[in-house]
């Protein structure tokens, strides 16, 4: 077993890889029009700063469900200076692809279009095979995309709520249905929120109905968020013991009511009391304005096992080198369980490892048959790839292979 996972045979993994092996962005930040042709290796773009690095490693993670790597509003994106057409249904930024996945090629893409209803009216498209899907969930289903950004340097000293994020990409990752679930949690409670706040001078009747409606679909999903969570976490948490060579092995547990319901009972038991909670909260949850209980308040505490420290007060470089241990055994586990690697989005990963840890990094991608793009200014930094990645020049909004 401890082999099997640790030595993934390379040939199985070349075969099984998911990339995408050909790009087209319109009016995307920088990019007016550029088109980008890959093989299913790992890719390294460099170039100075500015150039347009970033930008297409956020162009890719538009493949995935949500708002990209950097969490961007929309119209953000849109090149600033793109003409502004408002018909409806016009691309305001687009990003096109060819994917080789485990089934064969896929054509995704995605973008923001005008709904011609004024300067920000807009709503995101998705697109597979040429046939235009209703929810960004069934992205899920054919790859999974997971980022490694400057910006998450500091995830276990920061809120909460990105480390939820960054937990449930990986969730999704693992359990395309997890994004769905999450969705369906989100919306029910938002509309509990909304009707608690309209009801102010008490519970109406009617409302009261309709309110514990949704707070059974709460229950329901919220609970299944849990329980996705839990078996992920689980199963990450066997993989990243395995960890082998300089990336420390990280020990991972959920906080939160949910899962200790689910510590406690069966699933049907922890709805129960999930509902009974929400039921029993909701004078609390209309003073408050949201939700007091429940898996969107859940949390994950990361420890570096083999010093037996919390994450959090660990070293800068401590913490960046659990990060990458904990998404290189994300994406072993997901290769070895959908057959495909996820796409692994690594911006600015490499200048702050020394030279036995960069080797590591790009033996481990390897093994994994992991298409991974990475960025940095100085190629030097990528030598130990040698001919087992691919190489892009960024320059001023233009991409040229090296
Ligand atoms: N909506 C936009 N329209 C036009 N340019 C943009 C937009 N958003 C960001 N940019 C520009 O894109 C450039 C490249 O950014 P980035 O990809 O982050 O560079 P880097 O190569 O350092 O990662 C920056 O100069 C930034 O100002
Ligand atoms: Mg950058």
């Amino acid at each position: 077993m401890q082999n099997a996972l640790v030595n993934f045979p390379d040939e199985t993994a070349s075969q099984e890889r998911c990339a995408v092996v050909r790009l087209a962005l319109t009016d995307f930040r920088c990019y007016a029009h550029l088109r980008l042709d890959a093989d299913a290796r790992p890719a390294v773009l460099t170039g100075a700063n500015g150039a347009g690095k970033t930008n297409l490693l956020e162009a890719i993670s538009f493949l995935a469900p949500g708002r990209g790597l950097r969490r961007a509003r929309m119209q953000d994106v849109t090149r600033s200076d793109a003409p502004v057409d408002e018909s409806p249904g016009a691309l305001r930024w687009g990003v096109a692809s060819t994917l080789e996945a485990a089934g064969g090629a896929v054509e995704v893409g995605t973008g923001f279009a005008s709904v011609g209803d004024g300067d920000d009216g807009g709503r995101r498209v998705v697109r597979i095979n040429g046939m235009n899907t209703r929810s960004q969930s069934a992205l899920s289903e054919i790859l999974a995309v997971v980022w490694l950004v400057p910006d998450m340097d500091r995830l276990f000293m920061d809120s909460a709520g990105r480390r939820r994020r960054f937990l449930d990409r990986l969730v999704a990752g693992f359990d395309p249905a997890h994004t769905t679930r999450l969705n369906e949690y989100e919306q029910a409670m938002r509309e509990r929120t909304r009707l608690l706040r309209d009801d102010r001078a008490g519970f109406r009747a009617a409302d009261a109905g309709w309110i514990a409606a949704l707070e059974q679909r709460m229950a329901e999903s919220g609970i299944a968020v849990a329980a996705a969570r839990r078996d992920f976490v689980n199963r990450l948490g066997a993989a990243c013991k395995l960890t082998a060579g300089p990336f420390p092995a990280a020990g991972i547990t959920l906080v939160g009511d949910a899962e200790g319901w689910l510590d406690h009972g069966a699933a049907l038991e922890a709805e129960d009391r999930f509902r009974a909670a929400l039921a029993d909260s909701r004078t609390a949850d209309r003073e408050i304005g949201r939700a007091l209980t429940g898996p969107h308040r859940s949390d994950i505490q990361v420890v570096h096992l083999a010093k037996n420290c919390p994450a959090a007060v660990c070293s800068t470089g401590e913490q960046k080198a659990l990060l990458i241990s904990i998404v290189l055994a994300h994406a072993r586990l997901v290769a070895l369980d959908r057959g495909a690697s996820p796409l692994l989005l690594m911006d600015e990963i490499v200048a702050h490892l020394d030279a036995e840890r960069r080797a590591a990094l790009f033996d481990e991608i390897c093994a994994i048959g992991a298409q991974a793009w990475m960025t940095g200014t100085d190629q030097e930094l990528f030598e130990q790839f040698g001919d087992r990645a691919q190489y892009f020049r960024v320059d001023n909004a233009n991409v040229q292979t090296v």
